[in-house]
């Protein structure tokens, strides 16, 4: 086992003169950008840090394949896991993404003693648990403050500054790709498809863009969210989310003239009865902070009874920004190697009660075509009634004999809103339930 311990006492002296050896796993977008900074911003981070780092392996996929960074000979290997058993690397930086191998390449090197920087939101996600106690074993630092929201500094506020306070709530725009496509479909009303399209060509969406607009990705960053924010595991599988391929400009418009603008937003919650974290579109009231964020911007909006809100924004994806954060994360695993005592943050979390969807209350817009009866109205509000759900406005547009209906509900537990859905179907006045789409609200 490689272990690198460098005593207090030789710290001062040494700590301008000891090299850090750096590994990496992938060098794509954010693995590129990393040794590329690494090696020509050096002097810059030795001048402030005290700390020389050395890029010792890198492993890719693609040996063939062009660098944003010189290639010296040995540096490139195939092989991810010669990356981990190399003695020469003291820290590894997984940035190469997915479950397999990524999973396997962090344990190994945890269990060989070594400090581990991940950028891996799907992992993190579902397995925390596993490689946090695996980095406890070791008396090593897992860090992994780019895994949700790119450059901004989310991870280390919750599980550190903010460790005194009885977090509530977290909201988060943390997906760039969509929540572009939505600004795009409000600001310009732009169809989901054209918004999507554009978002491919200014390379804010992947070629296939599932991951993103299916809301998946966003879920996994809400259910580290809510881990760290509530000190409650919530794993990828806890999360129920919804994606953004449904939503219609129609609404986008409905939404401006109510006072809202539509969101994919994640949605972390505690209440007397666990902890909860869902992703899906939401309308959002346009006074609400995270109205503001446009394009591919993120953000991150915390609630507690001490601190009452706070506000993070900023890019959540891209090479540079991304690798700011990952370099902060090896800069603080550097330090404590040198130190040779805890610097670094450690993740505390433990198991507690999860609660289901179908038990979170939520407030319902629904945007349905009906027959334009004397009476549909009634009709409707008495089976949302039996249902348990109380409606809280109705605006109703004529289209010939046909009428748009908008009904907003109060707050109700999601069973119950489905409930009312369910109603509506023994109703043959009503043709279609043309959107369903959360409010944001005090669903309290
Ligand atoms: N991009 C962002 O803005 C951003 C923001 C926040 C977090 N992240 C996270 O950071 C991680 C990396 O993202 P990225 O955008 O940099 O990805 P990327 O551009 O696709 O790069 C992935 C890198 O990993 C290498 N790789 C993939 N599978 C491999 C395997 N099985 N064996 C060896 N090498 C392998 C690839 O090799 P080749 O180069 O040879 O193909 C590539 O260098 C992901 O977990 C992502 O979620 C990314």
């Amino acid at each position: 086992m490689h272990r690198i311990r460098v005593a207090n006492r030789h710290y001062r002296r040494s700590s301008m003169e000891r090299t850090i050896g750096i590994g990496l796993l992938g060098a794509g977008t954010v693995g590129g950008t990393l040794v590329r900074r690494l090696i020509g911003e050096s002097d810059a981070i030795a001048k402030k840090t005290g700390l020389l780092f050395d890029v010792r392996r890198i492993g890719v996929r693609d040996l063939g394949r062009s660098r944003a960074f010189e290639i010296t000979e040995g540096l490139l290997t195939d092989d991810p896991f010669a990356v981990v058993s190399d003695p020469t690397v003291d820290i590894v930086v997984e940035v190469m993404g997915g479950l397999d191998p990524a999973g396997d390449l962090v344990l190994a090197a945890l269990d060989a003693g070594k400090p581990v920087i991940s950028a891996n939101k799907e992992l993190i996600s579902a397995r925390g648990p596993e490689l946090i106690a695996a980095a406890e074993r070791a008396g090593v630092p897992f860090l992994f403050e780019a895994a949700v929201g790119g450059g901004i500094p989310i991870i280390r506020p919750l599980s550190e500054t903010l460790a005194g306070e009885t977090v509530t709530r977290v909201l988060g725009i943390v997906n760039g790709t969509t929540n572009y496509i939505l600004t795009k479909m409000a600001d310009e009303g732009s169809t989901y498809a054209a918004a999507l399209e554009e978002a491919k060509e200014l390379g804010y969406a992947e070629p296939d863009p599932t991951a993103d607009v299916s809301g998946a990705d966003a879920a996994a960053k809400a259910a580290i969210l809510a881990s760290l924010a509530f000190g409650t595991w919530v794993g990828f599988e806890d999360v129920h989310y919804e994606g953004i391929e449904a939503i219609a400009v129609e609404d986008m418009v409905f939404a401006a003239d109510f006072g809202y603008t539509i969101k994919l937003i994640a949605v972390c919650d505690r209440t007397g009865s666990g902890v909860s974290a869902r992703v899906h579109p939401a309308m959002v009231p346009v006074e609400h902070p995270l109205a503001s964020i446009r394009g591919p911007m993120n953000a991150v909006f915390i609630e507690g009874p001490a601190i009452g809100s706070l506000l993070f924004a900023g890019p959540g994806a891209g090479g540079d920004p991304t690798a700011t954060a990952v370099l902060g994360d090896v800069i603080d695993a550097a330090r404590e190697m040198l130190a040779g005592a805890q610097v670094a943050p450690r993740i505390m979390m433990s198991p507690g009660e999860i609660v289901p969807f179908e038990d979170v209350r939520t407030e319902w817009y629904m945007h349905l075509m009906v027959d334009d009866q004397p009476g549909v109205l009634a009709t409707i509000a008495s089976g949302f009634g039996q249902a348990g759900v109380s409606i809280r406005s109705v605006w109703q547009e004529g289209v010939d004999s046909q009428a748009a209906l908008i009904v907003v509900t109060h707050a109700a537990l999601e069973s119950s809103q489905r409930a009312a859905l369910a109603s509506l179907e023994q109703i043959p006045e009503v043709l279609e339930v043309a959107a369903i789409i959360r409010v944001l609200g005090d669903e309290s």
